[in-house]
């Protein structure tokens, strides 16, 4: 009989990243991947999904407004352990960094089902940056049985911390896989000029709230003072990240101020883009997988591969200096093309087929 392994999730950038992952295990003659929605988003979680055309088993739909983590994550739990009962799971597979990935891996724990983590390994070395999203890493692979590491520095990170060698995979990122899937599908933003260069935007990072409005307050003036430029920035539905950015930036001319977009549409927009400009984590993934220059509003990043390689650079996060470093960057033409020149250290397009492989191996 198959082993039915269900894939929770919740999130925009957990929802594209596993996607992939269920289209791999549905190819396969032993597991039969089932998912499991919490809804900790809501458009955004359907935005992501619709390009790949994945059915769901079950939306626990716990999004509210202005939700706070404490009541998010009791949300999930007791909803989470419920789900997996009735559904049977064999294993529960969670993906990356979110409450939802901490929280269905401890109600999958707590009903003694074993969990893998997709995304395994990745550290940022502070607690408070990403906040909460090291927290969240650290305490799911505490819970977990194996471990999916897209690099080989994840997968350093996770024996340091105790992982059995066994039962850690190295498989590249599913981020790739999906991005080399829609954006090649994906169509255009209309309002995208056809020629001149794009900077994609996106900031939503908690860390960054308290700096949030002034970053966008310096962002309009490198864009105003850039004219040929064209900034698209898809805001983020948190109301706190919209209340930030949008007065200072929608009066500028060459700023697009856009609502979140289909993930095809996002994907062909970084396509499009020239360089990135983000505080996103699969973003640094998704430009290093384009060829396209990633300037990170963050003082770490559990990301290294892309720094090191050189298509990704840290901004750190105070404005002053974080738009100075933005705005020299925009206007070294030499600099963007050794940066769009480096190799992807992420993957190449095959990660869900080795985590596929892997668990197969591990359930047989
Ligand atoms: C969450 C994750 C973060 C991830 C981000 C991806 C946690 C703690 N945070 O942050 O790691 O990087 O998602 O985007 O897990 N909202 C909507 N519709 C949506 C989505 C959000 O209206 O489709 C609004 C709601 O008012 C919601 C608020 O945004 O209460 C915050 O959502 P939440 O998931 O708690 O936090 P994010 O900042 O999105
Ligand atoms: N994304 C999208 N539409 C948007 C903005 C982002 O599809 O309007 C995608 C983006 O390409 C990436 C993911 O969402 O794959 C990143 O999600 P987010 O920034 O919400 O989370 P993070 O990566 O910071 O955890």
């Amino acid at each position: 009989m198959k082993k039915r392994i269900v894939l929770a999730f919740g999130t925009r950038p957990e929802a594209i990243k596993m996607a992939p992952v269920y289209l791999a295990l549905a190819r396969s003659g032993a597991l039969e991947p089932v998912i499991l929605l919490t809804g900790q988003h809501r458009t955004q979680l359907e935005q992501a999904l619709s390009i790949f055309g994945v059915p769901h088993e079950r939306n626990l739909d716990v999004m509210t407004e202005r939700q706070t983590l404490p009541e998010l994550a009791a949300r999930i739990l007791p909803q989470a352990a419920a789900a997996f009962r009735g559904l049977k799971a064999d294993y529960v597979l969670v993906h990356g960094d979110t409450l939802t990935t901490f929280v269905s891996a401890w109600a999958a724990f707590l009903e003694r089902i074993p969990v893998g983590h997709v995304e395994a390994g990745l550290r940022s070395g502070s607690m408070s940056e990403p906040f909460p999203e090291e927290a969240n890493r650290v305490l799911t692979d505490a819970l977990c049985d194996t471990f999916f590491a897209p690099t080989e520095g994840a997968r350093a990170n996770l024996l340091k911390s105790g992982a059995a060698p066994a039962r850690v995979f190295v498989t590249g990122q599913t981020a790739v896989d999906a991005i080399l899937f829609a954006s090649k599908k994906g169509v255009l933003p209309d309002d995208v000029p056809e020629r001149g260069p794009v900077a994609t935007v996106t900031l939503h990072r908690r860390e960054n709230w308290p700096v949030l409005n002034e970053l966008a307050r310096r962002l309009a003036g490198v864009a105003r003072a850039r004219a040929e430029w064209t900034f698209v920035f898809p805001v983020h539905l948190n109301p706190v990240v919209r209340e930030a950015v949008v007065p200072p930036l929608s009066g500028v001319g060459n700023v697009k101020l856009v609502e979140p977009l289909e993930y095809g549409c996002m994907a062909a927009l970084l396509a499009r883009s020239r360089l990135i400009l983000t505080d996103s984590g699969g973003l640094q993934e998704e430009g290093a997988s384009l060829g396209v220059p990633v300037a990170v509003v963050r003082n770490v990043t559990e990301r290294p591969e892309g720094v090191e390689a050189g298509i990704v650079t840290l901004l750190g996060n105070e404005p002053e200096r974080a738009m100075t470093e933005f705005a020299a960057l925009m206007d070294d033409e030499p600099r963007l093309d050794r940066m769009a020149s480096v190799k992807n250290p992420y993957g190449d397009g095959r990660a869900s087929e080795r985590i596929a492989a892997a668990l197969e191996r591990r359930l047989a």
